[in-house]
């Protein structure tokens, strides 16, 4: 039996150097903000309650995390004082014997299967505490963990207030913490500032614990699942190895990637076995794809369910609220929003399809545009099963094109189309026989005056 678990996420750090105008644990990682990787992996853990803690102008954060609470750091102290800061929301629980995890809301590459294993060497030691340790290839800006030779560690000293021989140890504090809940906050009372940077150091505790004859004890992490995001070009690092990870979790999963380095997944995208993509493919948020659908290169989709079979591209573009369904064509340069193409319809070369409802089997000329907005509103658009619509063609919405339906080329179709009729929409050929020889003649007569 495991102690219920509290989740303290610590993101009241302003994050200048990210020169942004949005929150730094806002910013997105794999179509998704960094915050949320973080709860998402701790959520993990089936947590009791997770909190997250927040500066005076967190209110973005606040929206961000709901039904997750926030609490207010006023001040930003140093890390100790931010934990504290969580305090109300996680005393009652402490009562219950919970155990705390505190978390920085700007690591969003932590990993579910590490937090299990803090979780576990919880239960097997004697240890009050467990520190999450990593050796970086550059130490700098962290805090050393010392170990003594029991194998636990004796203390946290951060790099300004190391001497040159704690400098030179290279196992780091990733700045994730376990600990039994009571004693945790009992100890955060007595943390004092008295070091280089004034502040009132997380890393005390460990002292602090062991007057009170409680140990702590390190378990290792992979240094790429604990880096923690400060800057634009972390930032695009983070975005790196998250992609990396996707694209494995993709070809584990059974899709063939031809050049997986070209494709940009969203954290929540899903192929099913037997997918194809094909080079230079972007899938942001919302995207589900059906066994054996193909992607070619250079398709942008989002927020689309593509059915098995189906094939997409190249040059693609699918919007929000799409439906491809199985075997269904969409061709090269057609873009589609809010849209439901049917079983095997056709849409195969630049059209423009929204807000449509297209039936099955459905053939969708070239150059077809579904006029869906008319600077006020947006319109729908339904075309029949087995509807036919003539290439360079208007769809004017509200409009519906029956079934078997028939529109020719050239078409503006304003009005509705029954079932099995053909609407000819266009203006009557006007054919003069020698007229093109007639016509060069009088120019030529005009150059010559
Ligand atoms: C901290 C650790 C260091 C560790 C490193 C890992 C301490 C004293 N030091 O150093 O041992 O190696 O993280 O990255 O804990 N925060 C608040 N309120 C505060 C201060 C910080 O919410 O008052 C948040 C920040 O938003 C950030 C995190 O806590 O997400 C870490 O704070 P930061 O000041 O960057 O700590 P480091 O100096 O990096
Ligand atoms: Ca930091």
């Amino acid at each position: 039996m495991t102690a219920p678990l509290i989740v303290v996420v610590l993101a009241a750090g302003k994050g200048t150097r990210m020169r942004s105008t949005l929150p730094k644990v806002l910013h997105p990682v794999a179509g998704r903000p960094m915050i949320q990787h973080v709860l998402a992996a701790a959520a993990a853990l089936e947590p009791a309650q997770m909190v997250v803690v927040v500066g005076p102008e967190g209110g973005a954060i606040a929206e961000a995390v709901r039904p997750h609470p926030v609490v207010v750091q006023q001040e930003q102290l140093g890390t100790a004082d931010a934990v504290k800061a969580a305090r109300e929301v996680v005393e009652p629980l402490i009562t219950e014997g919970a155990d705390v995890l505190v978390l920085y809301g700007d690591g969003p590459l932590i990993t579910p299967e590490t937090l299990a294993r803090m979780q576990a060497a919880r239960r097997v030691g004697e240890d009050a505490f467990i520190w999450l340790g990593f050796r970086p290839p550059d130490p700098t800006g962290y805090g050393r963990l010392l170990i003594n030779e029991a194998g636990k560690v004796s203390r946290i000293v951060e790099e300004k207030d190391a001497s040159e021989a704690e400098r030179a140890v290279d196992l780091c504090w990733a700045g994730l913490l376990l600990g039994e809940g009571a004693p945790l906050f009992h100890l955060l009372e007595q943390v004092k500032n008295d070091n280089a940077k004034k502040e009132y150091y997380l890393t005390s505790l460990v002292d602090l614990a062991a007057r009170d004859g409680l140990a702590s004890a390190v378990v290792e992490g992979d240094a790429d699942e604990v880096r923690g995001v400060n800057s634009r070009s972390e930032l695009a690092e983070a975005e790196a190895i998250l992609q990396q990870r996707l694209r494995l979790r993709a070809m584990e999963g059974g899709a063939t990637l031809i050049a997986p380095e070209t494709v940009y997944f969203s954290w929540d995208t899903e192929l099913a076995p037997d997918v194809v993509v094909e080079p230079n493919v972007f899938f942001g948020p919302g995207v589900k794809v059906a066994a054996g659908a193909r992607i070619h290169g250079f398709s942008h989709i989002e927020g689309t369910m593509i059915e098995a079979g189906a094939r997409i591209g190249p040059f693609a573009r699918l919007r929000p609220g799409t439906r491809i369904g199985p075997e269904a064509r969409v061709g090269n340069f057609v873009e589609m929003k809010a849209t439901s193409l049917g079983a095997k319809a056709k849409a195969n070369h630049l059209s423009y399809v929204g807000d449509a409802e297209v039936g099955e089997g459905a053939n969708i000329g070239a150059g077809t545009i579904t006029c869906n907005y008319d600077g006020f509103a947006k319109h729908r658009t339904t075309i029949g099963a087995g509807a036919f619509i003539g290439s360079n063609s208007s769809l004017v919405a509200p409009v519906n094109i029956g079934v078997g339906a028939v529109t020719g080329a050239g078409g503006t179709i304003v009005a509705d189309v029954p079932d099995q009729a053909l609407a000819i929409a266009r203006a009557e050929q006007n054919v003069r026989p020698d007229g093109a020889k007639r016509l060069r003649a009088r120019r030529a007569q005009l150059k010559e005056s």
